[in-house]
């Protein structure tokens, strides 16, 4: 994985067809996908449960650019091993899962893959600072995680702008995750933000069957920004 700042989108499977995620991961992919985004759900952590680990690793040979994983799971150190060996190259955890971020970060680059930190909206963006020399990304939420579908929090624009301050020269990606729309991306990318999470703006009016809206949905966010 190279580093560079230009905008991706990253379709969020959470909205996909769930009986079909290999053919559904190949179709947006074909349609323009950069990245796929994989929202591993518990149940505890939020009040949704999605799939674990052996699902990451069935749907791995059917991706070719980035596998994305956000974990929102607590607790979350039992559970990186497996998402790494089930091939992910970005395993992100929340600030809020556990008391020991710190930690969680060094072990997930010690597997080898890219380390995520997420924040909820209402987390502040100060404790990042500690964490910088350990990030390969941060997940700015703008919505509560949990669902597909909510609405965009606008007061985090603020944040991804205060973050990319922080972030200086640094090879850090900031990744919006949560109501992403033709209509809310420039406001995040213009904020700073380089990696755009979509999850029912791009999935909406299409199937594997017939994929091209996705395609159309995916040029809507990237014309838009
Ligand atoms: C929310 C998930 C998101 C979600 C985005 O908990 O982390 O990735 O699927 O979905 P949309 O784009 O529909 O808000
Ligand atoms: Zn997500």
């Amino acid at each position: 994985m190279t580093f560079d700042r230009s905008v991706k989108i990253a379709p969020s499977i959470l909205s996909a067809d769930f009986a079909n995620f290999g053919a559904e991961c190949e179709a947006i992919e074909a349609q323009g996908a950069d990245w796929v985004h994989v929202d591993v759900m518990d149940g505890h952590f939020v009040p949704n449960i999605t799939f674990g680990p052996a699902t990451c690793k069935a749907i791995r040979p059917h991706i070719k650019t980035v596998m994305d994983v956000h974990l929102m799971v607590a607790p979350v150190d039992p559970y990186i091993e497996a998402f790494a060996e089930a091939g992910a190259d970005v395993i992100t955890a929340h600030m809020e899962a556990g008391p020991h971020i710190h930690r969680t970060l060094q072990a997930i680059r010690a597997t080898g893959a890219k380390a995520g930190l997420a924040l909820n909206p209402g987390t502040s963006v100060g404790n990042v600072g500690y964490l910088l020399d350990l990030v390969d990304l941060v997940c700015v939420m703008t919505v509560n995680p949990g669902f597909g579908g909510q609405k965009f929090i606008h007061s985090q624009v603020e944040k991804v702008r205060t973050l990319r301050k922080m972030i200086g020269d640094r090879p850090i990606h900031i990744e919006i995750d949560g109501g992403v729309t033709p209509e809310t991306a420039p406001l995040v990318v213009e904020a700073g933000a380089d990696v755009l999470v979509a999850g029912s703006a791009v999935f909406k009016g299409g199937s594997v069957e017939n994929p091209d809206p996705y395609g159309q949905n995916i040029r809507a966010i990237r014309d838009a920004v």
